[in-house]
């Protein structure tokens, strides 16, 4: 594959939980130009996890697409990513380093590998994924582990030298969880520091956040997390390449909430719930709106819900 993006990119930034395979199909309407597969355990690919294996799946127009990987073992690393070669839609493969869940931390993958002492597993890791890929290889990682423990930019020399192509990066620590606000001049001295695209991450909300966290970091172009979910057509503001009127915003929900049923079948009805959460956050009868939802069990209920009910 030639190159990955022309301009400013704009990334859909992993959510385990939300921005599955339905989620990634709608942001890409709006103009993301780059999407990740939710964080997926080398262990469970190794072990041919069902579940696992349905998560790796794309969208017809999901082009460039990176499955995202979390390791703590380098043994199924390596079968994971030969794995993966074996899949033509899988364009890419990027490496989990700031996943700051307890369970994580306790099985020594994600963020907990930016940690001083993890130092020479995160190289081997990065070694073994590198080499091994036959796709590009990225890495996600955050500002450091503990909160002032800054080691973003040695970490990303060491990834640049080892040969991933470009980094996101989120602007907190691991032991700051989602808490305080991302530092924007944090990523910046990263930025100044590799050769390689870094890609800026954290409250990027809206217009003046996004042409804040630009302008700050001097970054190739940021990720966008939370700040989609609920709003899909963030990308399009960013773009400001128009505005999404009520009555499409409706359209793009229903198109969603019908790719969950076909993707997940009737348990795709319950899993759109929190979504619809989202989707009427700051709506004059959300709370409503939200009770009716949780007691909605079937296909046509959500689809009247999100007709009758639902104020844009
Ligand atoms: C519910 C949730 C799930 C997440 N799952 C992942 C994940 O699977 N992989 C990952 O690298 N980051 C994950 N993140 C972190 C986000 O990708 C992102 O770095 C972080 O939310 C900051 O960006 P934002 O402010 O744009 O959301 C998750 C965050 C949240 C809130």
């Amino acid at each position: 594959m030639g190159k990955l993006w022309s301009g400013t990119p704009l990334f859909l930034a992993p959510l385990a939980g939300y921005t599955d395979r339905p989620f990634r199909q709608v942001v890409k309407e709006f103009g993301c130009d780059i999407t990740f597969s939710e964080m997926v355990n080398v262990n469970a690919i190794v072990y041919q996890n069902p579940k696992t294996l349905k998560m790796l799946e794309k969208s017809p127009k999901e082009t460039p697409y990176f499955v995202q990987i979390a390791s703590n073992n380098l043994e199924n690393t390596r079968k994971a990513v030969e794995f993966l070669n074996q899949l033509e839609w899988v364009d890419g493969i990027d490496i989990n380093f700031g996943c700051p869940v307890k369970k994580a931390i306790r099985s020594g993958f994600g963020g907990v590998l930016l940690k001083e002492e993890n130092l020479p597993f995160f190289k081997e890791l990065i070694k073994e994924v590198v080499n091994r890929s036959q796709k590009p290889v990225s890495i996600k990682m955050r500002l450091g582990f503990g909160v002032g423990e800054f080691v973003a930019v040695e970490r990303a020399k060491i990834a640049e030298d080892l040969g991933v192509k470009f980094i996101t990066l989120h602007g907190r620590y691991v032991k700051q969880m989602y808490r305080g606000e991302a530092d924007y001049c944090k990523i910046g001295e990263v930025v100044r520091s590799v050769s390689i695209p870094v890609i800026a991450n954290g409250d990027i909300t809206d217009y003046r956040k996004y042409r804040e966290a630009m302008e700050i970091t001097g970054a190739e172009g940021v990720a966008i997390g939370r700040g989609a979910v609920g709003k899909p057509w963030i990308f399009l503001e960013l773009r400001q390449k128009g505005e999404v009127g009520p009555e499409q915003k409706r359209e793009v929900i229903l198109s969603h909430f019908r790719a969950m049923v076909e993707f997940y079948g009737e348990r795709g009805v319950i899993l759109f719930r929190k979504h619809l959460h989202s989707y009427s956050k700051g709506s004059p009868n959300g709370s409503r709106f939200r009770s009716l939802v949780n007691q909605a069990t079937s296909i046509e209920e959500v689809e009247n819900l999100i007709r009758r009910e639902l104020q844009l």
